[in-house]
């Protein structure tokens, strides 16, 4: 482990005068602060003594039926036993690591990929295979060969990739689950975004997929307790609600979950009984899909204001991504120049990313930046984008004259 040189450097974001693309946060100015407020008293006025007590490892119970039927809407046919509530993906991400890997095992995972994927796993000293990205998600065409090296599990974000901002396709879904169920290896699918889409289709998740094809090998009734497949969703509600919940889920078979409390057990007993309580207060009665359904047009916005300020903005032998949903999108710049100096001459002018290579497990992405357009304001990502168009631009010419 141990604090990086990007870590250190994006600490002046912190300053309110640098315009951050760097972070992935929500916009704070929608929080639903008022629903809040009204669903905590309630929870107070009425269920203090729950709330305020100690409660069980797997979760508050309605809220655990609360994704189960949740998932339903999406095809997934699951029960209560399937769900353990988390304090956030990150701790989801950290269960799976304390229960999977040890010294020098594989996992595969995406090129580039999730950052706190790594901290996590990094810790318990994973050996990453990994599988690059494009236009379409992770890259399939290897994975036949690279899944025989027996990894523990595969690690995929099919929604708005981050950092990537790009989506898995239909043919690359249905080739990774059908490969893990051939070798029986895990997915773990990390989808915290699903919800923000803005153009586009939805897609089946993998863990529904998985269920498909378990149904099929397992006609009939019997299918759904014979075969749960190797699936383990993690889902959040830092995106589409507030990260300072701390609040996410684990949707996996049985066996796995009552390991994943085992082991949680150990970290934190359980997640906060009054956040829980207060969240399902908030969430339930559809208020989450209208809530969604708002910041979803206000981020669908910002994609746009950014991505239309990068075209007026940037040096033309830039490229970048043009995400149909989710919070980032990925710069790509010719390959002599290096994204960590772009950003120490970015900071100076008052503007942040992240550069590439922090989201590469196994080295790369030196020439590529992640941006974020949720949480600055348009005014903002206007300024911002006018400002790092005017870096990249004196950047590239240094570098052009350096040949
Ligand atoms: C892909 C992915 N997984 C997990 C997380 C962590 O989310 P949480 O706030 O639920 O811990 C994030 C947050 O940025 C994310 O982008």
């Amino acid at each position: 482990m141990g604090s990086s040189a990007i870590r250190e450097l994006l600490k002046v974001t912190e300053q309110t005068d640098i315009i951050s693309f760097a972070g992935g946060f929500p916009a704070a100015e929608y929080f639903p602060v008022e629903r809040f407020r009204e669903a905590s008293d309630y929870v107070l006025k009425n269920y203090s003594s729950r709330a305020l007590q100690y409660g069980t490892t797997e979760g508050f119970q309605p809220l655990r039926e609360y994704m189960v039927n949740k998932m339903a809407k999406l095809g997934v046919k699951r029960s209560v036993e399937n769900v353990l509530i988390t304090s956030g993906s990150q701790q989801s991400l950290d269960l799976v690591g304390r229960i999977f890997i040890n010294k020098g095992d594989r996992i595969i995972t995406e090129r580039p990929t999730f950052i706190g994927s790594m901290q996590s796993w990094r810790a318990y000293q994973a050996e990453f295979i990994t599988l690059p990205v494009d236009e379409e998600g992770m890259n399939t065409e290897a994975l036949d060969e690279t899944i025989k090296l027996k990894p523990k599990f595969m690690y995929i974000l099919p929604n708005y990739q981050n950092p990537a901002g790009v989506t898995l396709s239909m043919d690359r879904r249905q080739t990774i689950v059908k490969l893990a169920r051939q070798y029986g290896i895990p997915i773990v699918e990390d989808d915290p975004y699903w919800e923000l889409r803005y153009e586009g289709e939805h897609l089946p998740s993998l863990l529904s997929l998985d269920e498909e094809m378990g149904r099929v090998r397992f006609s009939g009734e019997s299918a759904r307790d014979l075969d749960h497949g190797k699936v383990i969703y993690l889902g959040t509600f830092s995106k589409t609600l507030a990260p300072g919940l701390r609040l996410g889920w684990i949707m996996a078979p049985a066996e796995l979950i009552r390991d994943c409390a085992l082991a949680k057990q150990g970290m934190d007993l359980h997640t906060s009984m009054f956040v829980q309580m207060v969240a399902y207060q908030v969430v339930k009665d559809g208020f989450l899909e209208e809530h969604i359904a708002q910041v979803r047009e206000v981020y669908r916005e910002r994609r746009d204001i950014m991505l239309n300020a990068m075209s007026r903005e940037f040096p033309s032998v830039v490229k970048w991504t043009r995400p149909q949903g989710g919070l980032f999108l990925w710069v790509t710049l010719p390959e002599m120049v290096n994204s960590l100096g772009i950003l120490r001459k970015a900071i100076e002018s008052k503007v942040a990313f992240v550069p590439g290579s922090a989201f590469y497990p196994d080295g790369g992405g030196d020439n590529e930046f992640r941006l974020n357009y949720s949480n600055a304001k348009p005014e903002q990502i206007e300024q911002g984008i006018k400002r790092l168009g005017k870096v990249l631009a004196s950047e590239l010419e240094t570098a052009a004259l350096n040949i």
